[in-house]
């Protein structure tokens, strides 16, 4: 795709945006792990269609995503949840290719040779209809998940909870975000499979533990919160203290449903006391959850808890916390400044 001349689209004479004054339909596509998926989106808010297929059977017997399998399952689901997507708009509210504003597409972080199937096709299609490309990055986008359905506008502190990445965040506008601390070691959601994959759970471990936990005392074992500056994380440790545990217990005998619920207490309860204390510090009124493990039973019901002293919450439902694109083209709506060259490259860490 390098070095196609681009064609100037200016944000005056295509309006787009919340400050438009029009109505836009974005179609976004979502590849950069294992998921593929295709939606459109109206206005940053209303989901018109919104496609999954998902790759989490096809992993499950390797306990965890293979890069390679996972680009070649993207190749053959791609052109499915476009037309998919296109097709229950077409049915919903009779809209057609032609009457979509851009088209966006994840850039980014994530495993580079799903990205490239997933922005490639939405490339294609901005250069097809002959309209403007958007490229997402993927954890903007997990944000945005919480405008898909809400009322939600900046500013919030929120919470960033996925398999890669822990961060709260500063979220000051639509455009304008502060990351005011990240885990120094493990994600979250990586410390969840790891975990789980310890105490024998197959994959994807993080939701299976959560259920466990669920059934468990939370309090049997005192596990470790790590003393980390400022609102940073480290969860290494935590995963070595769980291993420690498992191995003093015979295997018969290991109580995994109360090593679960301590374990996610443990991280719910860290989670939630510095992001306590990021809002205080902030003064906002609004707090928001966002990525895979925002769909954590123990997690939402501490957050939620902040409703008692005032806060609002928002936590996506669990259709859009997963990787999804309807929050990719939320992303393009409320986030873009300017469209970007059909020439932009994928990336895979954070930048
Ligand atoms: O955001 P996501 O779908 O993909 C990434 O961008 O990483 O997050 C996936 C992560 C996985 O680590 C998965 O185990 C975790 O989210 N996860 C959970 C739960 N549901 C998904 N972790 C804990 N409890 C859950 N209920
Ligand atoms: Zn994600």
């Amino acid at each position: 795709m390098k070095n196609i001349k681009n064609k100037l689209f200016s944000k005056e004479l295509v309006k787009i945006g919340p400050d438009s004054g029009y109505d836009n339909y974005i179609m976004a596509i979502e590849s950069s792990c294992d998921e593929t998926a295709c939606a459109i989106v109206k206005n940053g808010r209303e989901v018109i269609s919104n496609v999954v297929a998902s790759q989490i059977k096809t992993h499950a017997q390797f306990g965890g995503v293979i890069p390679e399998i996972a680009a070649r399952e993207h190749l053959d689901s791609i052109n499915i949840v476009i037309e998919e997507a296109f097709k229950q708009a077409k049915e919903s509210i009779g809209i057609e290719p032609k009457d979509i504003t851009a088209f966006a597409g994840t850039v980014g972080p994530g495993l580079v040779g799903c990205l490239l199937v997933g922005l490639n096709a939405a490339k294609t299609l901005a250069l097809t209809y002959d309209k403007p490309f958007i490229g997402v990055n993927h954890l903007n986008a997990h944000l945005c998940g919480n405008y898909l359905d809400t009322d939600l506008k900046p500013p919030f502190m929120a919470l960033l909870v996925s398999g890669g990445h822990t961060q709260i965040i500063d979220v000051k506008s639509y455009s304008e975000q502060n990351i005011l601390g990240e885990t120094i070691d493990d994600a979250v959601g990586e410390a969840y499979d790891k975990v789980a994959r310890l105490i024998g759970l197959p994959y994807p471990g993080g939701p299976k533990l959560d259920k466990l936990a669920q059934e468990g005392n939370p309090y049997a074992f005192k596990l470790p919160e790590a003393k980390v500056d400022g609102y940073n994380f480290s969860f290494s440790g935590l995963k070595t203290a769980v291993l420690r545990l498992v191995k003093s217990f015979p295997e018969q005998e290991m109580p995994v449903k109360d090593i679960c619920a301590s374990f996610q207490e443990c991280v719910s309860s860290t989670l939630v006391h510095k992001l306590k204390k990021a809002i205080e510090n902030s003064g906002y009124k609004q707090v928001v959850i966002a990525g895979g493990v925002a769909a954590n039973s123990e997690i939402r019901k501490k957050i939620f808890a902040l409703e008692n002293e005032g806060y609002r919450v928002f936590a996506p439902p669990m259709k859009y916390c997963t990787d999804n694109a309807a929050m990719v083209a939320s992303c393009a709506y409320f986030n873009t400044n300017t469209f970007d060259d059909i020439n932009t490259e994928v990336f895979s860490r954070v930048k």
